[in-house]
């Protein structure tokens, strides 16, 4: 029997939004994005970094809200490169507290190592410069359209910001992003490390995309949860 559809609608997030919005979000980076390093740097952390993403004029940050439960979220950027060296002005500092008491804490190396594998892997031309950062929808909501409809609302916000194409970055273990990035229209570009993980570039263009989108899901329901 086909699963009922699934209730919830999409938004953006803005720097002036609940607290546990935010804190929701950076539950669900930590829970299920633990392949890149900023997981591994606590919910504080995180919670932090999507309110100054929400702030950024060159990103997007959309949730998928039951209610006022966060479900998933999306994030983007229309310049990666340009993006974090703005981050790591204003909040350098924050980030390199983080990285001595994770140092300190005795745990490994790897999250030096995967900031400067992800940074030095961006020094390539040949991908766009626009970039789903993260995407993750709630274990309990997974497979009922929301990530459909997340990726769908970032797809809309980056061609209306006359994007073509950006590019997104899955490890190995990410078995599900592996099936759901080329199901939406994404060509495997090159590989990458995330950290010690061998990890896919994809790239996902936006016009295409939303052709092929707008055949799976009905024009009223785009953009929202089917
Ligand atoms: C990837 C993710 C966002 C997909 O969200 P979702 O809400 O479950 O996805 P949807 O229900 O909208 O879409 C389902 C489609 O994704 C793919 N997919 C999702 N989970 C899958 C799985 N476990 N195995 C294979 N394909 C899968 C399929 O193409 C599927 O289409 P189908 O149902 O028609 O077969 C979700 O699995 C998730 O949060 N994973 C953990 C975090 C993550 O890996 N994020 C991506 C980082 S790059």
């Amino acid at each position: 029997m086909p699963a009922p559809p699934y209730s919830c609608t999409i938004v953006p997030l803005g720097p002036a939004a609940p607290a546990h919005h935010f804190q929701r979000v950076a539950q669900l980076h930590e829970t299920e994005l633990q392949a890149g390093f900023l997981a591994k740097f606590g919910v504080a952390f995180l919670a932090d970094f999507y309110r100054y993403v929400a702030r950024d004029s060159g990103c997007i940050l959309l949730v998928a809200l039951e209610g006022d439960k966060v479900i998933g979220f999306v994030s983007g950027t229309d310049d990666i490169g340009k993006f974090y060296h703005r981050f790591i002005l204003r909040r350098g500092l924050k980030l390199a507290v983080r990285l001595v008491s994770y140092l300190l804490s005795g745990r490994s190396l790897s999250p030096l190592v995967s900031i400067r594998r992800y940074l030095t892997s961006r020094n390539t031309t040949h991908l766009p410069v626009s970039e789903l950062t993260s995407l993750a929808v709630d274990p309990a909501t997974q497979r009922k359209g929301v990530g459909k409809a997340l990726f769908a609302a970032l797809q809309e916000h980056f061609r209306s910001h006359g994007i073509e194409a950006f590019q997104v970055t899955a490890a190995k273990t990410q078995l599900a992003a592996l099936h759901f990035y080329p199901a939406r229209g994404a060509k495997l570009v090159a590989k990458t490390q995330l950290g010690s993980l061998e990890s896919s570039v994809f790239v996902c263009p936006t016009a295409r995309a939303m052709r092929q989108i707008a055949g799976d899901v009905p024009p009223g329901l785009r953009g929202s949860c089917p």
